[in-house]
């Protein structure tokens, strides 16, 4: 810092008159640099944040068309839209105080999805966990642990899901759900409740044959705390989507 004042005080004795020198004295020099150095840590903690984010991203199964969902680009354009808009976000801003499941049902296309990958984008931003997986790749990563060479065992991929602080299962009833499956469901589920951390289902069955495919055990436990309920039962948005825009 020495070295900087000497050279300072030089450049000061030497500069023409008219030309405004940034530091007048020590001090403004001081203060610039404390103000520089409290940028650029300020900046190496974002960069670090993005770098994590990046790897939460990576692992949270937002996949590549739903990366830039949010709450702001959902569009309303009737009042089935503004409800299910309006509760999800009303879904993230209880999240830390208020332990609640939800089941997003309803016709394809209708942005379950969408809102589902915003609330994800919302709570990792707020540095949670988040894993969005179907069923099938769910179920296809746990049967393949029964293969011995396979480094991974069933309890791995059971305290994996177990562990995220939002877990959102996606397209559940496009298969008839095994016997298996649905132990492995009320297993993660019943973990996931006991230790209050939220479970997310999106399917294109209405409540009640959700009711009836995944049975009463696993119902029962996805109604502790709040359980969110949310139709989409209107046209599909997809023909609208310009695939080249995202
Ligand atoms: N209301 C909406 N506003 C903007 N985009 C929407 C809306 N509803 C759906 N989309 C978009 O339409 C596509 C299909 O929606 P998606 O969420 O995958 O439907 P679902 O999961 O209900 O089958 C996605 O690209 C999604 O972003
Ligand atoms: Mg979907």
């Amino acid at each position: 810092m020495q070295k900087y004042i000497k050279l300072l005080k030089k450049i000061q004795s030497i500069v023409p008159f008219h030309i405004k020198p940034k530091f007048k004295n020590e001090q403004d020099l001081l203060n610039w640099n404390k103000k520089e150095g409290l940028l650029s840590s300020k900046s190496i903690l974002r960069k670090n944040k993005a770098r994590k984010m990046k790897k939460i991203f990576k692992n949270s199964g937002i996949k590549k068309l739903y990366i830039n969902c949010s709450f702001e680009n959902y569009k309303t354009f009737h009042i089935g839209q503004e409800k299910v808009l309006n509760a999800s976000k009303k879904y993230v801003k209880n999240f830390n105080t208020q332990f609640s499941n939800f089941i997003f049902s309803g016709k394809p296309g209708t942005g379950k999805n969408h809102l589902a990958a915003a609330i994800g984008n919302y709570l990792i931003l707020n540095g949670k966990s988040i894993l969005i997986i179907t069923i099938a790749d769910l179920m296809s990563k746990i049967k393949k642990t029964f293969n011995l060479n396979n480094k991974y065992t069933e309890e791995f991929f059971l305290k994996k899901s177990s562990e995220v602080d939002l877990l959102i299962i996606d397209e559940i009833g496009i298969q008839k759900e095994s016997n298996y499956e649905k132990i492995i469901l009320h297993q993660i589920i019943d973990r996931r409740s006991a230790s209050k951390k939220s479970t997310g289902m999106l399917s294109n069955l209405n409540f009640n044959n959700l009711n009836i495919l995944l049975g009463e055990r696993i119902i029962d436990r996805m109604k502790l705390g709040k359980l969110l309920c949310l139709n989409f039962n209107w046209d599909s948005y997809r023909p609208f989507v310009n695939i080249n825009d995202i």
